[in-house]
This record gives structure tokens, C-alpha cells and sequence, in this order.
């Protein structure tokens, strides 16, 4: 369970959330929606424990992350929140299967346990056949595939996304979604995206419109 409570945020005097509260159960995939520049991004960051908020707190299992120190955020980011960006952020010097396996060398975990996991993970998302080839050379959504497992390679208990699919045309968009919307029905993996896709937004069991910093509606659809 992730738990936000009366988040508020600014850069210098600009406010930017205003007593933001969220509560996502288990098993959730919420679609977050909103006009550009009305702070989704800056929540998802606080969510994962990259900003801290100016008030307020985010609680992730019951912990508050407010009270950790920048370590041990660091080691939560990589073990327990999966992250995916839009840009896909992948390190364009390291083959794909580096790049899935990038959590466990930060995280020193164990060599062997990492190579099987990743290419388990590799073969879920249909990506086994560009595990060799660097980001470069692989379409926009292979290097998203590979950036979810990447964020998936220590079974996190939750998976952030700000807008996965913004960089990508329909059919590969098509293809992700319906990637993400197995692993949350198959795996009950709790997902957050930010979206600027009804069609992608649709893919989620519940839609939050956030607006100037707040939450103006939050509907369960499936
Ligand atoms: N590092 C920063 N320093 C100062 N202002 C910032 C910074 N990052 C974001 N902002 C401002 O905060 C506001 C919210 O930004 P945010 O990126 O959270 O919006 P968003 O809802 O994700 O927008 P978009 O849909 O365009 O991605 C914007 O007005 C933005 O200009
Ligand atoms: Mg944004």
C-alpha cells in the first residue's frame, strides 16, 4: 500500500501541490491525468522518494519515507520502487541485458540469482532477442521494455511510470499497455502511470484528474 498524506510541494515561491492525498491498495493501476504543468511529474517524484516533500508524508508499506536518510531512499529506489520514464533513461553504453541488470550491481545483489531473474523477465516482456544490442540499435518500444524490467528486477512492490508510452507510436504504445496491464492482473503488481492518454489512461482500474496541484476527481473504472 502507498500512502500520501496532505502533500504539499513548491520550487522557491512557486506551489506547486497543495495537500495532496493518495491512498493506492495492492494491486492497483492508477492513470493519473492532467494539464501539463499541474505537478504530476513533481508528485510522482515525491511518491518515489526522489523530493521530499515541503510538508506532509509518503508511507510505503506502512513506512514513511520521510523518515529515511538519502541511503536508504537509494536502496529503497532500487529494490523496492520500479521507476520508468518517458525518455526510457537507459545507458547508452551498456547492452540491454546491462542495462535490466543495472539494479543489481547498485544494489551488489547476487550475480547469478540477477542473470536468471533478467533474462526471466527478458523473455516475459519479449525482449530476449535484443538482450546483446545497446539502446541505439533497439525500436522505442524495446528500449521501453527494457526499461520496465530493469524497474521490475527486484520485484518491487511498486511500479512508477511518468507517461511510459509518451515517446512511442500506437502499435508499440499498444503492445506496453497491454504488457502492463498483464503483469498488474497476473502478478497484482500495483502500478501508477501518468498519462496524457485517454486511451492509455484506460488501461488502469482507477483515474485520478489532478489539476493545479490537486486532486479533482479519483474514479475506480474496472
Ligand atoms: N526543477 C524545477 N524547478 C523549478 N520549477 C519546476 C521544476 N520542475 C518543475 N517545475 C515547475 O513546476 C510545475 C509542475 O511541474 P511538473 O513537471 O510536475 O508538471 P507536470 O504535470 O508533470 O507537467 P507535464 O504534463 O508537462 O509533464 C511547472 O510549472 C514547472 O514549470
Ligand atoms: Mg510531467
Amino acid at each position: 500500500m502507498l500512502k500520501a498524506e496532505k502533500i504539499d510541494y513548491s520550487y522557491g515561491d512557486h506551489e506547486i501541490l497543495h495537500g495532496v492525498d493518495l491512498l493506492v491498495e495492492d494491486g492497483e493501476f492508477v492513470s493519473i491525468m492532467g494539464e501539463s504543468g499541474s505537478g504530476k511529474s513533481t508528485l510522482l517524484s515525491i511518491l518515489a522518494g526522489n523530493l521530499r516533500p515541503a510538508s506532509g508524508r509518503v508511507l510505503l508499506g506502512g513506512r514513511d519515507l520521510s523518515a529515511m536518510s538519502e541511503r536508504e531512499l537509494a536502496r529503497l529506489r532500487c529494490t523496492e520502487i520500479g521507476f520508468v520514464y518517458q525518455e526510457f533513461h537507459l545507458i547508452p553504453t551498456l547492452r540491454a541485458a546491462e542495462n535490466i541488470l543495472l539494479p543489481n550491481y547498485l544494489a551488489r545483489g547476487d550475480a547469478k540469482e540477477g542473470k536468471k531473474k533478467m533474462a526471466e523477465l527478458a523473455e516475459r516482456m519479449s525482449i530476449s532477442h535484443v538482450l546483446s544490442s545497446f539502446p541505439e540499435e533497439m525500436s522505442g518500444g524495446e528500449c521501453q521494455r527494457v526499461a520496465i524490467a530493469r524497474a521490475l528486477l527486484y520485484s518491487p512492490s511498486i511500479l512508477l511510470m511518468d507517461e511510459p508510452t509518451g515517446n512511442l507510436d500506437s502499435v508499440a504504445t499498444e503492445k506496453v499497455m497491454t504488457l502492463l496491464s498483464e503483469l498488474n492482473r497476473e502478478l497484482s503488481l500495483t502500478m501508477i502511470q501518468v498519462t496524457h492518454s485517454e486511451l492509455t489512461a484506460q488501461y488502469g482500474t482507477r483515474i485520478v484528474h489532478f489539476g493545479d496541484g490537486r486532486i479533482l476527481s479519483d474514479e475506480v473504472v474496472r
